[in-house]
C-alpha cells in the first residue's frame, strides 16, 4: 500500500472561534480513514502557543486549548524542509505532507499562517495568501466583488482617526449616502463580534465606536430588510463547483454571535426557499466571488436575498467556514452525497494538487 498522507491538524486559535475549531478538529479525526492518514495534531492556544497533542482526547473534552495543553511547544519549520519541531526537545520532528488549518478568523483565515506554510513549502488546504487576507478585509473584499460586477448593498469605510477628527460630520454623510436602517461592523473579524444594526442617527456613532474597538476601520452599510441569508458552498481550484444552497434563520433581528453560537435559536434550512431561477443566480454568484477574490480549495459564500431588484446581494465570503458535520458547508455537500469524510478526502487531494502545481513552477528569475 502507497505510504500514508502526514496530516497536520491545526486547530484552536487566537479568534472568537476558538471553540468551534477545536469542535471541528474532533470531529475531522473521527472520520478520517485510519489507512489514507497519518495525523498530527496541534493545538493554538488563545494566546497563540502550539501544543503538539499525541492524545487529543483531554483538550477535546475541556473544548479548549490551553497553554499547557499536551506534551509540547511546537514551531512550524519555515526554513524550507516544512517539519514540525520543538526547542523543547531538540529531537522532536515530524515530516508533513499536508496541513489542514481549521482555524478561523484572524491569525489563522486571514493569510499569516497561509504565508507561514508557504515558507515551510508544505500543502495545505484552503485559499492561500491573497485569497486569505483579502477575504478576512470586508472592505478589500467588497472592492474584489464590485470589481467583477458581483452585487452587493451599498457601503462606506472609516477609519480611527477620520472618525475621531469628525464624528458628527462623518454620520451625517453616512445617513445621507446610505439611509438608515444601518449595519456597522469591523472590517477584520468575523463570528458577528463587533456588528451592529442602527435604526436611528442618535445610535450610529455608539456602534462605530464599538466597531473600532475591534478593528482600525469600521464598514457602515445599508440594512437590507427583510432578506432571506442564503449561503452556498464552493469546492475547487480552477474549476470550482457550487453546491445546493442553504438559508439561516437567524432567530433573532440579525445573525448576532450569541444566535450563532450561544442560545442555539438559529436554525438552518436545506434546501434554501427559493425560486429555482435565482438559486442559480446565488451559485452563479458564489462561484464568481470564489474567482473575484482568489480561493482555493473551499469557501463558503453568504448571500442576502430580498423581494427587489437586483433581488441577490453577496455579502461576504469565508475561506475557512466552520467544519463540524453540523455546519453548513459539510451539510450542503452532504445534500450532493459526499459525505464528511468524502468531503475531506476530496479537499486534501485538492490541497496536495495545488501544491504540487505550484512546485512545479520556476521561483528563479
Ligand atoms: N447589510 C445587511 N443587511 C441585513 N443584514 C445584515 C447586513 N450585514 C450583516 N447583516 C447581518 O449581520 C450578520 C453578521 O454580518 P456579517 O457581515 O456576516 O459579519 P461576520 O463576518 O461577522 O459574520 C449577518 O449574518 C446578517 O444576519
Ligand atoms: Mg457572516
Amino acid at each position: 500500500m502507497a505510504d500514508k498522507i502526514k496530516l497536520l491538524l491545526l486547530f484552536g486559535g487566537q479568534s472568537a472561534e476558538h471553540e468551534v475549531s477545536v469542535t471541528s478538529a474532533r470531529s475531522v479525526v473521527a472520520a478520517i480513514d485510519p489507512a489514507r492518514y497519518e495525523p498530527t495534531l496541534v493545538g493554538i492556544s488563545r494566546s497563540g502557543r502550539w501544543r503538539f497533542l499525541r492524545d487529543p482526547s483531554p483538550v477535546f473534552d475541556a473544548g479548549r486549548v490551553d497553554d499547557d495543553a499536551g506534551e509540547l511547544s511546537v514551531f512550524l519549520d519555515y526554513s524550507g524542509d516544512g517539519h514540525l519541531r520543538s526547542l523543547d526537545d531538540p529531537a522532536f520532528h515530524r515530516p508533513l505532507d499536508v496541513v489542514f488549518p481549521l482555524l478561523h478568523g484572524p491569525r489563522g483565515e486571514d493569510g499569516t499562517v497561509q504565508g507561514l506554510m508557504e515558507l515551510a513549502g508544505v500543502a495545505y488546504v484552503g485559499a492561500g495568501v491573497v485569497g486569505s487576507a483579502v477575504a478576512m478585509d470586508k472592505e478589500l473584499m467588497r472592492r474584489a466583488f464590485a470589481a467583477e460586477g458581483i452585487t452587493q448593498t451599498q457601503w462606506r469605510v472609516v477609519d480611527a482617526s477620520r472618525f475621531r477628527a469628525d464624528r458628527e460630520g462623518c454620520v451625517k454623510r453616512f445617513v445621507d449616502e446610505l439611509s438608515l436602517p444601518l449595519f456597522v461592523k469591523p472590517c477584520n473579524l468575523g463570528s458577528s463580534v463587533g456588528v451592529s444594526k442602527v435604526t436611528t442617527a442618535a445610535a450610529l456613532a455608539d456602534a462605530i465606536d464599538f466597531a473600532l474597538r475591534f478593528d482600525y476601520k469600521a464598514m457602515v452599510e445599508r440594512s437590507v430588510e427583510g432578506a432571506q441569508e442564503v449561503e452556498c458552498a464552493v469546492l475547487g481550484n480552477e474549476a470550482p463547483v457550487a453546491s445546493p444552497l442553504g438559508e439561516i434563520i437567524p432567530g433573532d433581528e440579525f445573525y448576532s454571535y450569541e444566535t450563532k453560537y450561544i442560545d442555539d435559536k438559529s436554525s438552518l434550512v436545506i434546501p434554501a426557499r427559493l425560486d429555482d431561477d435565482i438559486a442559480a443566480e446565488v451559485r452563479e454568484l458564489a462561484v464568481a466571488s470564489f474567482r473575484a477574490v482568489e480561493c482555493f480549495g473551499l469557501a463558503r459564500v453568504d448571500f442576502l436575498v430580498r423581494a427587489d431588484a437586483p433581488r441577490v446581494l453577496v455579502n461576504e465570503i469565508n475561506t475557512m467556514p466552520g467544519f463540524t458535520p453540523i455546519s453548513m458547508y459539510p451539510k450542503l455537500w452532504l445534500e450532493t452525497g459526499m459525505s464528511y469524510g468524502d468531503l475531506i478526502d476530496r479537499l486534501v487531494d485538492l490541497a496536495l494538487a495545488r501544491h504540487a502545481r505550484g512546485a512545479s513552477l520556476s521561483t528563479m528569475r
